[in-house]
């Protein structure tokens, strides 16, 4: 490896031999330069960000640059971010350089030393690039380096004297590289290290014990996350150490001996989630988070009195803690996941805010489920569990309560919440004690009787993807559910009964809430099946009462508007069969009457001819002179 490198250093060399005259690149003319508040807002830095490729190309291994004049003697921070730099060149002596960045670049080679002559460097990052192996002459002549970034490499090698003289590194990320070993030697050279993070490497071997003594005695937070670990053993940490904070998920941890961690004097935080642990172990005093979820555990550990945070989900327990432990800090319990039938409990637990008992073998709701075990409870979580029924038999004070996927669950009966108590929207508003509650996803679940919430508010109701058909009207005063209704995916059954949704419910979620009512559907009767309840918003009438979803004429979703016609088209029909019935009978009582009239009249004037006749053959001298008198 070293030799490869060399030859590179050689090649690269030969290129610098170029007759090409030497031109200064000056940075400010190429990146952007500016003054700006460094990271904590104290002092003016002196800031140079090159991120466009394309200008600075030629800049490939950086020995040719210019450092701005900066007249006001401001430190210099200079980011190369995304330049393509394959090689690092050594950089021009200044000694106003504090922050150097090469992130995302494709750095896999450097000259020696190549930030000897940049003594005053406290930042370094290398993130994101192509380098190898970490030789003892990459950071010599920075003794003053404090944080040093080279995560995201290819690391496999760390030379055990390439942090020598480097008393002031307090934080050190080589994250995601390939170390298969720690690098214990090197890390004992940094007195001052405080936090380290070797996540995400192929590391086997927990091996830190070799620095008992002064080795690593200020190191407060250690991550080893995502590595090849497969056991931690009461040796593998140094004596009375002053880490804070231990990160040991996604290993491969099947054992942990029993006094493992009471080398520990002050660990506030350990993570030993996604593991494969199945015994217990001792915990420190000190420990106040404890995440030991996704494991094989079958037993409580016991926990420090001062214990806050406890995340036990999917592990394999099948009963509560013992009974008489207490637990007088713990704000949040995590046990979804595990195999928990019962929760008895004989302390109260203070100070809890969440607890989650999500997908377990709970039948019904505890009777310790109260307000005096949980005073400031904000957050239950019982989803998937195995309960039939509904009941709160004591009263308790929440915030939200989830109880999503309840197969068993098919009615929800009276009085289910009415000891069920909000704590409002938000804690100032001591009004509306009103609380939120998620019931989705009860693929059984068909009914909710009108009294179920009897004596109690709910600040959102969310009873999405279940199987009811109807709701009672008087459920809950829908104008005082501030934060929404969802009644989405539920087969609805469109008939007068569910008339009133469409009056009162409809109109408000549509102002408040509308994208709620987007799959708000009707299951039955046949004729609306899948139609939206919301196409009938703004109807007058009585739609869902009217005949035709009885008759229920096939029509498809959107006919909605022939329904109107085919009434309308009823009503005109009928009139005019009316209208023409009175005129047909009009008319026979006329052809009656007149045919009457006309065989008086024919009687009468065959009477008159017949006088007429009569009176032609002798008077026709007096009609001439009537004629006449005319
Ligand atoms: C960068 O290098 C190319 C050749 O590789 C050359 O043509 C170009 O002029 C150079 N640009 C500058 C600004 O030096
Ligand atoms: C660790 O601390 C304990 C008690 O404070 C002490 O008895 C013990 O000697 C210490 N061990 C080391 C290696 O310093
Ligand atoms: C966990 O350990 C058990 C034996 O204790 C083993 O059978 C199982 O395969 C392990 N699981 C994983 C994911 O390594
Ligand atoms: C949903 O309710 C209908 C009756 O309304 C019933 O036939 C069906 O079985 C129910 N589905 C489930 C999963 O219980
Ligand atoms: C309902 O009526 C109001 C006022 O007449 C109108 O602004 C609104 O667009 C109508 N909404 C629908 C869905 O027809």
């Amino acid at each position: 490896m070293k030799v490869f490198i060399l030859l590179l250093f050689l090649i690269d060399y030969r290129l610098c031999q170029d007759p090409e005259p030497f031109k200064a690149i000056k940075l400010c003319d190429v990146c952007v330069c500016s003054e700006i508040n460094d990271f904590d807002g104290t002092d003016l830095v002196f800031n140079i960000l090159c991120s466009e490729w394309d200008r600075i190309k030629n800049v490939t291994d950086l020995d040719k640059i210019e450092w701005p004049l900066n007249t006001n003697g401001l430190k210099i921070s200079a980011t190369f971010e995304g330049l393509q730099l394959n090689t690092l060149g050594k950089l021009p002596s200044n000694s106003k350089v504090e922050s150097l960045r090469f992130p995302n670049n494709a750095i896999e080679i450097y000259w020696p030393e190549p930030f000897k002559d940049v003594p005053n460097l406290k930042k370094l990052s290398l993130a994101n690039n192509k380098l190898r192996a970490i030789t003892f002459d990459l950071l010599k002549g920075v003794e003053q380096l404090e944080d040093l970034d080279l995560s995201d490499n290819k690391i496999s090698e760390i030379n055990q004297l390439c942090f020598k003289n480097m008393n002031n590194l307090k934080r050190l990320n080589l994250q995601n590289n390939q170390l298969t070993m720690m690098p214990i030697e090197a890390i004992l050279q940094l007195p001052a290290l405080e936090e380290l993070d070797l996540g995400k490497n192929s590391i086997f071997d927990l091996m830190l014990q070799k620095t008992s003594g002064n080795g690593l005695i200020g190191l407060k937070r250690l991550s080893l996350k995502g590595n090849k670990i497969r056991s931690v053993m009461t040796h593998s940490f140094p004596d009375n150490n002053s880490l804070e904070f231990l990160d040991l998920s996604n290993n491969k941890i099947e054992l942990v001996e029993d006094k493992s961690f009471l080398s520990f004097t002050n660990l506030k935080e350990l993570n030993l989630g996604s593991n494969n642990i199945t015994l217990i172990f001792e915990l420190p005093q000190s420990l106040e988070i404890c995440i030991l979820k996704i494991n094989s555990m079958r037993h409580w550990p016991t926990f420090p009195s001062g214990i806050k945070y406890i995340d036990l989900s999917y592990n394999r327990l099948e009963t509560l803690y013992d009974a008489d432990a207490r637990f007088d800090y713990l704000e949040i319990l995590y046990l979804g996941g595990n195999q928990i039938k019962e929760f008895d409990i004989i302390n109260p637990l203070p100070q809890l805010f969440i607890l989650d008992l999500s997908f377990n073998l709970l039948r019904e709701i505890p009777k310790t489920f109260s307000e005096l075990n949980f005073p400031n409870l904000e957050d239950l979580r019982l989803d998937g569990n195995l309960l039939e029924r509904i009941y709160f038999p004591n009263v308790i004070v929440l915030k939200k309560l989830y109880l999503n996927d309840l197969p068993k669950l098919v009615t929800v009966e009276d009085k289910a919440f009415t000891n069920v108590v909000g704590r409002g929207v938000d804690e100032k508003d001591d009004q509306s004690k009103c609380f939120y509650l998620f019931l989705t996803n009860c693929k059984s679940l068909s009914a909710i009787h009108e009294y179920a919430f009897e004596g109690t508010d709910v600040c959102m109701l969310d009873v999405s993807n279940n199987n009811l058909t109807g709701l009672p009207r008087d459920l809950l005063q829908w104008g005082s559910v501030s934060e929404g209704v969802n009644l989405q995916h539920n087969p609805w059954h469109c008939g007068c009964e569910l008339q009133w949704m469409l009056d009162q419910l409809l109109p408000l979620l549509y102002k408040t809430n509308a994208y709620l009512l987007d799959n708000v559907r009707c299951g039955s009767p046949r004729a609306v099946e899948q139609l939206r309840l919301v196409h009938w918003y703004n109807w007058t009438d009585q739609t869902l009462c009217a005949d035709y979803l009885r008759v229920g004429p096939s029509m498809g979703a959107s006919t909605t508007s022939s329904f109107f016609d085919f009434s309308t088209m009823t009503w005109i029909l009928s009139a005019a069969i009316l209208v023409l019935s009175i005129v047909a009978i009009g008319l026979i009582i006329y052809l009656v009457m007149t045919r009457k009239k006309y065989t008086i009249r024919r009687a009468a004037m065959r009477r008159r001819k017949q006088n007429a006749a009569d009176v032609n053959s002798n008077g026709h001298t007096e009609q001439l002179k009537a004629l006449n008198k005319t």
